[in-house]
C-alpha cells in the first residue's frame, strides 16, 4: 500500500484556519490522504501559534504541525509543546528547550518519521546547532528504525533548500521547504525518490503580502515606522503539495494543491 501525505503550506492568520476549515476535510476524502503535516507557527496572527489555535487545527484534520523560528512566541505554547507530541519545534534548537523536533508514527504497516529543521541563515536570534548534521544523523537515525523520513525544513534562502534536498535524496522520501509562504514552481522527484519543494507556499490569503493585508506592508516599506501587520481574507485558498510514497519508502509523486475556499 502506497502512503499519501499532504504537507499544507504555512497557515498565517484566521484567514489560513478559514482555509483548512473550508477545505481540507473533503480534499482527504477525495484524495485517500493518509497523513496531513502542516507548519503552524503563523497561525495565530501571522506571529506564533497559540495553544487553542493548535488544538483547532489538530481538530479539523492535522496530525502534525511544524514549527520555526516563531515556535515559541506565544507564551502558553512554551508550556503547551512540551505537553504536546503532535506539535514539533525545529530539531536543532538546544536539546532541552520544550517540545521535540522529531515524530514517529505508524500508517498502516508502515512507520513515518517526521523531522523539523530550521535553516542555518538569517535567524539571527536563535541558536541553532548545524541543520544539516543534525538532518544526516535524524535521517540516518530514522532508517535504522526502519522508519521513512520526511523533513520539514524551515529554512529561508533557496539554495539552503535545495542543499538539504540534495544532501538527503536517496535517503529521505521528502524534503519540503517552508518559512517563505510563497508556492515555488520546482516540485521534483529527486534522484533516489525524494520529494521535493523549495517552498510549500501558504493556506490563507493568496492576495497578501504573506498573507497580510498589502496596503500595511507598503506603508511599512515607505515610512519604515513600526506598524502590525494586518490579517487578510481576500482569496483565500488551502496551498501545499501532496506527495505518495510506495511501500519500498520511495516518494513516486509530488503534487502541488491549490483550493480555492469561499469566506463564510
Ligand atoms: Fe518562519
Amino acid at each position: 500500500m502506497s502512503i499519501r501525505v499532504l504537507f499544507l503550506g504555512e497557515i498565517v492568520g484566521k484567514g489560513g484556519i478559514a482555509a483548512v476549515k473550508g477545505a481540507l476535510k473533503p480534499l482527504k476524502q477525495e484524495r485517500s490522504i493518509d497523513v496531513v503535516i502542516a507548519n503552524g507557527e503563523g497561525a495565530t496572527g501571522g506571529f506564533g501559534l497559540g495553544k487553542a489555535h493548535s488544538m483547532q487545527l489538530l481538530k479539523l484534520g492535522i496530525d502534525i504541525i511544524t514549527g520555526g523560528e516563531k515556535i515559541y512566541y506565544k507564551l502558553d505554547m512554551v508550556e503547551f509543546i512540551a505537553q504536546n507530541p503532535s506539535i514539533l519545534r525545529p530539531a536543532n534548537y538546544p536539546q532541552q528547550n520544550p517540545g521535540r523536533g522529531v515524530r514517529y508514527l505508524n500508517v498502516g504497516e508502515q512507520k513515518l518519521c517526521v523531522i523539523n529543521l530550521l535553516g542555518n541563515a538569517d535567524f539571527p536570534r536563535t541558536h541553532l546547532s548545524n541543520a544539516f548534521s543534525l538532518a544526516q544523523y535524524l535521517v540516518d537515525q530514522a532508517l535504522g528504525e526502519g522508519a521513512i523520513p520526511l523533513v520539514q525544513f524551515h529554512a529561508s534562502p533557496t539554495a539552503e533548500k535545495l542543499t538539504m534536498g540534495h544532501m538527503l535524496k536517496g535517503k529521505a522520501a521528502a524534503v519540503i521547504g517552508t518559512h517563505t509562504k510563497v508556492l515555488s514552481g520546482d516540485a521534483t522527484i529527486l534522484e533516489g525518490g525524494t520529494a521535493y519543494i523549495t517552498d510549500n507556499g501558504r493556506c490563507g490569503s493568496q492576495m497578501s503580502v504573506g498573507g497580510f493585508d498589502s496596503q500595511v506592508e507598503i506603508d511599512k516599506q515607505i515610512s519604515a515606522v513600526p506598524t502590525r501587520s494586518q490579517e487578510c481574507w481576500q482569496d483565500l485558498e488551502l496551498v501545499g503539495v501532496l506527495v505518495e510514497i510506495d511501500e519500498s519508502g520511495k516518494a513516486v509523486g509530488i503534487e502541488t494543491i491549490r483550493i480555492p475556499v469561499e469566506e463564510h
